[in-house]
């Protein structure tokens, strides 16, 4: 299935990533986002790889430099104090943990763990010695990076949980909307600060004033806990992310086929990550609304926002055929939006869910990695012919409206930056996959 005629847009992608080239790693966009963020750089790499093996190489070398000593990958590796970003890494204080890498300035947090499976494309790009070397040297890190998402996340679970919406990377989802809700706290406990995404991108684009007052409210609970709380379940916002764990999954897998690919011991690997899908299976299914949602680790209870998240799941491989025919007929019917010839990308959230903002953020517009995630997940349960319609609606998307962090595809809009990283370097990848 060729996608386009791809090289035009190729050679404009590729112009994105150099742009964004910050000389070890790439930053997701020019202004609003001016440092390394973890899962941004597992999709650009992904991407690179095409087209410049040796920056997709480095861009995870780098990245996993910032790795902590307990295992956990921050979400933000910042370069410098860039005053164009809140909240930069003197308000982060990752100097606080014992377990940050002295040196490094980053968040104290992480994001979904897409590593592996970008290791293995980047891998996959170059199977020779240099791609052998690269790979050795980031499995340790890499099962150093699973078993702190298992030791410390898996709090009275198999399955991971976060304890801050941006480590979801879909900060404003619809389904954190009740979580944040009991999250309470008076003003004088939020340090006075001034967003400046809001001068780089428009404010209907963007997290409201009120979600911001709460992730910085979370982000102070995380300092005073040296960023790894000794009691995760006094935690105020504690969610079992399906999209995380879904990705986990995949990740497992594709980390034993690392180590298999270079002869290092993967016992116990697709173990996990058989049982960490058992967990989702048994745990995040909805037989009232036939998707997967995510779950309150508060509460136990499962967050009824339908969301595109709800599909990640077939990330596993392993979703029962009566489900995976109710996932399907769900995002024919709620999700997917045409776009151009014979190609669709999935919304957040429908339209008719509560919430629902066309051009905001995670409550309503498309997104590339969503529409590559999904597609991905739609190739291991042999729907090879719904995916190619996702794959097809995104750079249908980009080659129409640029290369934006996320769109409106209703409206044909493009929304947040422009020149984003990952709807350039995954571009790339759909093209080169589709011999286009
Ligand atoms: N997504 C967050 C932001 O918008 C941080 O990860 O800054």
């Amino acid at each position: 299935m060729a996608l386009l005629s791809g090289a035009p847009l190729i050679d404009r992608a590729g112009a994105v990533l150099d742009g964004n080239w910050m000389g070890r790693a790439t930053k997701p966009a020019p202004n609003l986002y001016p440092h390394q963020w973890s899962w941004d750089s597992a999709f650009i790499a992904i991407g690179n790889r095409h087209l410049r093996w040796d920056r997709a190489a480095t861009e995870l070398t780098t990245l996993f430099d910032a790795q902590w000593t307990n295992g956990m990958v921050p979400h933000i590796v910042f370069a410098g104090d860039d005053p164009g970003y809140f909240p930069s890494g003197s308000v982060w204080r990752s100097n606080r943990s014992p377990h940050c890498p002295r040196g490094i300035s980053s968040s104290g947090i992480c994001q979904p763990p897409v590593h592996a499976t970008a290791v293995l494309a980047v891998f996959r790009a170059r199977p020779d010695e240099d791609g052998e070397r690269f790979v050795r040297s980031l499995i340790p890190k890499l099962v150093a990076w699973h078993d702190y998402l298992h030791r410390v996340r898996a709090v009275g679970s198999p399955l991971i949980e976060i304890w801050h919406p941006w480590e979801s990377g879909r900060d404003n989802n619809p389904e954190w909307d009740g979580p944040l809700s009991a999250v309470r706290f008076s003003p004088d406990e939020v340090p006075s600060y001034r967003r400046v995404d809001t001068d780089h991108a428009d404010a209907g684009d963007r997290p409201s004033d009120a979600e911001y007052d709460v992730y910085l409210y979370l982000v102070e609970q995380l300092k005073a806990n040296r960023h790894e709380p000794e009691a995760p379940q006094a935690m105020p916002f504690r969610v079992r992310d399906v999209l995380l764990n879904s990705i986990l999954v995949r990740a497992e897998h594709d980390l034993a086929r690392l180590c298999d690919l270079v002869g290092v011991d993967s016992a116990g690997r697709r173990d996990r990550a058989v049982g960490l899908a058992e967990a989702i299976h048994t745990t995040l299914w909805s037989e009232k609304s036939g998707l997967y949602h995510s779950q309150n680790a508060i509460d136990s209870r499962l967050i009824p926002a339908r969301t595109s998240g709800a599909f990640l799941p077939m990330l596993t491989g392993s979703v029962e055929d009566g489900r995976l025919v109710r996932l399907l007929n769900a995002l024919q019917r709620d999700f997917l939006v045409p776009v151009g010839d014979d190609g669709a990308v999935p919304l957040t959230i429908p339209v008719d869910e509560p919430g629902f903002d066309a051009g905001r953020y995670w409550r309503g517009p498309a997104w590339i990695n969503m529409c590559w995630l999904i597609a991905e997940g739609l190739d291991a349960h042999g729907q090879e012919h719904l995916a190619d319609r996702l794959r097809r609606g995104a750079v249908t998307l980009c080659a129409e409206l640029g290369f934006h962090e996320y769109f409106d595809p209703r409206q044909r809009s493009g929304h947040g930056s422009d020149d984003f990283s990952w709807s350039a370097a995954l571009t790339v990848d759909l093209i080169h996959r589709s011999g286009g």
